[in-house]
């Protein structure tokens, strides 16, 4: 058997940015290995295997490259959530905080249907309030999330528990200070 990819060790860390007293967890070297972005993704799917997933929703950015990569293996649709003004058709908008400012989020407004199972991805949860702000948005269109996952957690910041305090499931590959 080959030996499993410690992930955690292909994401890079920049200090000070985007803002002094901030550790960046930078996850383009991640995707960029053809190797550790596969192991990456198959960890993602493989508890959502053959649970009948509607969408997965992707959070701009990076949520959308793994959204992507986890929508095309457990055959569902992906629902882009984005920064507001950037979704052409009639849309839903919602306000959130994170770690280093706030911001508003939107989702078009057909994008699920009533009942629809979503998982929600992004890259990273660090205070949880830009995932909340996606649970909220999804959950008001009808949605049930089924999880939520990230490669990346920062525990010290109390994502987590701000998405399980709603009823989330968080399913997360490595943890950072
Ligand atoms: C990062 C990350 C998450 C969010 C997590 O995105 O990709 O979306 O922060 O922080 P939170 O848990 O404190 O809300 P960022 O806001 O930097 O946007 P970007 O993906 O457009 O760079
Ligand atoms: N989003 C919020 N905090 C972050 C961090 N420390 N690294 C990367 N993305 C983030």
């Amino acid at each position: 058997m080959t030996k499993p990819i410690d992930l955690a060790a292909s994401v890079r860390s920049i200090v000070d940015y985007p803002k002094p007293g901030i550790i960046f967890r930078d996850i383009t070297t991640l995707l960029g290995d053809a190797v550790v972005f596969r192991q990456a993704v198959d960890e993602l799917v493989r508890p959502y295997t053959g649970l009948g997933v509607d969408k997965i929703a992707g959070i701009e950015a990076r949520g959308f490259i793994l959204g992507g990569a986890l929508a095309h293996q457990l055959s569902a649709g992906f629902v882009p959530i984005r920064k507001k003004g950037k979704l052409p058709h009639e849309t839903v908008r919602i306000a959130y905080s994170l770690e280093y400012g706030v911001d508003e989020m939107e989702m078009h407004v057909d994008a699920v249907k009533p009942g629809e199972k979503v998982i929600l991805t992004d890259d990273l949860i660090a205070t949880g309030g830009t995932a909340e702000g996606a649970v909220k948005l999804l959950r008001q269109q009808g949605a049930e999330i089924v999880s939520a996952c990230f490669v990346i957690d920062l525990p010290e910041l109390g994502g987590r528990r701000k998405l399980e305090a709603l009823g989330v499931e968080v399913r997360t590959l490595m943890e950072f200070e």
